[in-house]
């Protein structure tokens, strides 16, 4: 019965939401090793045993959001906060560059001393001095017109969770000043200016049902983003939330593979709190589909202020430094680290400079 779901979903199109509750319901370990062969190869056909690389610059922990879930929320007050340079953020992406990267992430909260200026300014730098490379933003949610400017600057890339797809779910994880409404306007605001537009979801958070699960994915099928980044919830300390369990490993992992068999050319990370939650963690996250690591090129003194959640990586096969021991990692799992910026093949190229 359940084979037969996993048939539906390599079809296209989806599955009803009654469908991926039965699917996520009938999760087992030999369902789950059936599923990651099938999303191992789809993933192989369309892009080979391969996954590309996407450095990471966390430029700010200032954030003017409350999310219950986030460490970088307003109301913490214990934490110490950072904001980089102009001039860091720009050397950050130079040493990635050197090291072969060639997509940037430069992600931060929602942080207000970073106007449209100083990020188109920022777009500008990073795209002159790293020629061919592809920059993505994770900044949060903005107007359209200032989306526009930033895709205007060269930007080509943004990534924006939904964090879930139910609206309820959505309530009991933000204040009332955050809507999935706005949420979604920003993701559809995205794609129509032309980024490769990135959601996800947080596997586990405080009173997520398969219902909600179901929803995320019906969601993510509906607006086929080009990126999806899902990982467990991890508690954080000084959170409204940190006597939470963390999410469970399994069910990301199942989900990965759901995921790359529902949207064959999704760019899928084992994201960092995959590779927090389990030694191994974004190993058998590439063995169940996913094609994408971000490894952190912020200057290691302040990684640890970017505390989203407790006990994040940041060292070792995380860390820009640790390619070789990533290159070892992956090679394990049979896979290899792909040259280049790793578009999503809907998209051309339109950097001159390639
Ligand atoms: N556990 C797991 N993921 C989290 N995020 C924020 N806080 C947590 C947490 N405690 C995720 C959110 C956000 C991304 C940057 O990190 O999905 O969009």
């Amino acid at each position: 019965m359940s084979l037969q779901l996993l048939d539906k979903l390599a079809e296209g199109g989806g599955l009803s939401h009654a469908e991926y509750v039965e699917l996520l319901q009938a999760r087992s370990p030999a369902l789950a090793e059936e599923l990651f062969a099938r999303a191992r190869h789809v993933r192989d056909r369309i892009y080979g045993p391969q996954v590309f690389l996407r450095g990471l610059v966390e430029l700010s922990s200032y954030c003017r959001n409350d999310c219950y879930y986030c460490g970088l929320r307003r109301s913490n007050h214990n934490t110490e906060r950072y904001r980089l340079t102009p001039e860091q953020i720009l050397a950050s992406c130079e040493v990635g560059y050197r090291l072969g990267f060639r997509t940037f992430v430069l992600q931060g909260g929602e942080d207000e001393y970073f106007t449209d200026e100083r990020v188109v300014a920022l777009v500008r730098s990073v795209k002159a001095s790293c020629p061919g490379s592809a920059v993505t933003l994770s900044l949060g949610e903005k107007s359209y017109e200032s989306y526009r400017r930033l895709r205007e600057a060269g930007a080509e890339r943004y990534l924006l969770r939904h964090e879930t797809a139910d609206p309820e779910h959505y309530r009991k994880l933000h204040p009332e000043s955050l809507t999935l409404e706005k949420r979604l306007r920003c993701l559809h605001d995205l794609r129509s200016l032309g980024y490769q537009t990135g959601a996800g979801f947080i596997v586990g958070s405080p009173g997520q049902t398969l219902d909600c699960l179901a929803k995320d994915l019906a969601f993510l099928a509906d607006f086929k983003p080009e990126m999806i980044g899902i990982g467990p919830f991890m508690p954080h300390h000084d959170t409204p939330f940190a006597q939470a369990p963390a999410g469970d490993l399994d069910l990301t992992l199942f989900l990965l593979g759901v995921i790359r068999l529902l949207l064959p050319t999704v760019l899928l990370p084992a994201t960092t709190a995959l590779g927090s939650i389990h030694p191994r963690g974004r190993e058998l996250g590439v063995l169940a589909g996913a094609n994408v690591i971000m490894p952190n090129l912020s200057p290691p003194d302040v990684r640890s202020k970017y505390s989203i959640y407790d006990n994040k990586l940041s060292s070792g096969a995380e860390a820009a430094e640790g390619l070789e021991d990533l290159r070892r990692r992956l090679a394990e799992v049979n896979c290899r680290i792909a040259p280049g910026r790793g578009d999503h093949p809907n998209f051309v190229q339109q950097d001159e400079t390639q």
